[in-house]
């Protein structure tokens, strides 16, 4: 057995080729499609990225429309599944709700068993539509509040912060949300995207993949870090304070969260972009104090331990100042990561064979079953 190769969380291994997006750890650069996120970011919106990862271009102005409009008929929830919300606990944590809802969401589409790419393609928009208004209903339910409906007039973006505070914010927040839209939209095969390309696999249809994407992106080790970052800078009590705290962690080998990635050794792609947005927002709030902790922390990681920080350190703090409560910020990630997941169940099925891997067996040696009466 000492020849066979396990690769305990499959690092560095290879599962597949894909045309959806490109990370270069020696350059710490991230394509979608042969663009450069930072260049997405600044020259392109959401919904054109939206539609380069489903489509491998971007949108004309004429495509544009047509999708938008898309996306903007098909926002609205069920009757049945706005009771069912209302029905959750109120305690629930947000993911666990919008998890649950994608899956009520497939129960009730019209073409929920049509795995056609055509079909797949249809639901994909509805899931893009939809979620942000469970999203937003929910948070609203938890705090007893009525749902507010969505606003067909208003972008993707405007739309969302209407949802949640009804109203819509300045300028300089909706660029700074729309660019953590863009930035989490795609990260190649990360630990959702994977989960939804193996149900994917099994020819089952992409409410049930999403379902599983949605279930892996709330662990703390991947799209959960942006609520824990958030916690962990509201624990320290100043940015002076935050040196010690930091040391403290590392007397403990405590993991630092918002730190670290597996496939970026030497910084995330993503992170300059976000922070330059989240120390606009400190601007426009006229609050400094969670992104002078931030640079604290991040000073001493690189020291002492040289680790970089990854997205979900600057997205925390972005999402903190512009109005979220903490609880939403993965549910938000996933109002985005529909997208990659999507642009992969696509992918996956187009080209499709089972995933299946291996175990190696470290178990008890073949033994006889005791006939019960026997046991004892
Ligand atoms: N705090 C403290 N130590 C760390 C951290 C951290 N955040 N990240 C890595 N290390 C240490 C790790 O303990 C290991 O030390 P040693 O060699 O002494 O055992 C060393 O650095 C190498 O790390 P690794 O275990 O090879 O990393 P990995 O590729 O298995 O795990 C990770 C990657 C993201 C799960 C991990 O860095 C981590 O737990 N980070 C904190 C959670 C987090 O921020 N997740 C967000 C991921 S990126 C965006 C997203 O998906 O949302």
């Amino acid at each position: 057995s000492e020849a066979i190769d396990v690769r305990k969380g499959l690092v560095g291994v290879y599962a597949d080729e894909s045309s959806v997006s490109k990370v270069m750890p020696e350059t710490n650069s991230l394509t979608y499609r042969g663009y450069a996120v930072q260049d997405l970011c600044e020259e392109a919106s959401f919904d054109e990225v939206a539609y380069l990862l489903w489509n491998g271009e971007l949108p004309n102005p004429q495509q544009l429309r047509e999708f938008q409009a898309a996306e903007k008929a098909e926002r609205a929830l069920s009757p049945a599944l706005l009771r069912v919300l209302r029905d959750f606990p109120r305690d629930a944590h947000p993911m666990d709700a919008i998890r649950t809802a994608v899956s009520f969401m497939g129960m009730e589409d019209p073409e929920c068993a049509d795995i056609s790419d055509a079909a797949q393609r249809r639901k994909a928009v509805r899931l893009l539509a939809r979620i942000p208004t469970a999203v937003a209903a929910t948070n609203r339910l938890s705090k007893g509040l009525d749902p507010i409906a969505p606003d067909a007039s208003l972008p993707f973006c405007e739309n969302f912060f209407h949802m949640v505070f009804g109203k819509v914010p300045a300028k300089e927040v909706i660029k700074a949300f729309d660019v953590s839209m863009i930035l989490y939209a795609e990260h190649t095969f990360n630990a959702s995207t994977f989960a939804a390309r193996v149900v994917t696999s099994t020819m089952a249809d992409i409410h049930g993949a999403i379902t599983a994407g949605i279930a892996a992106l709330k662990g703390p080790l991947h799209g959960g870090a942006n609520e824990a970052v958030m916690h962990m800078l509201k624990e320290i009590p100043s940015p002076e304070a935050a040196e010690a705290w930091l040391r403290e962690r590392f007397d403990h080998k405590a993991l630092v969260m918002g730190f670290g990635h597996r496939v970026y050794k030497n910084g995330d792609s993503r992170v300059p972009t976000m922070k330059k947005y989240a120390e606009i927002m400190a601007e426009v709030v006229g609050d400094k104090r969670w992104m002078n902790t931030s640079a604290v922390l991040a000073k001493v990681m690189l020291e002492e331990k040289r680790i970089h920080p990854n997205l979900d350190f600057p997205a925390g703090p972005a999402y903190y100042l512009m109005g979220f409560d903490i609880p939403m910020f993965t549910p938000i990630f996933v109002c985005s990561r529909i997208t990659g997941w999507a642009a992969h169940v696509l992918e996956q099925a187009a080209d499709n064979r089972l995933i299946r891997p291996l175990s190696l067996y470290n178990g008890l040696e073949q033994r006889p079953v005791v006939p019960l009466a026997q046991r004892g």
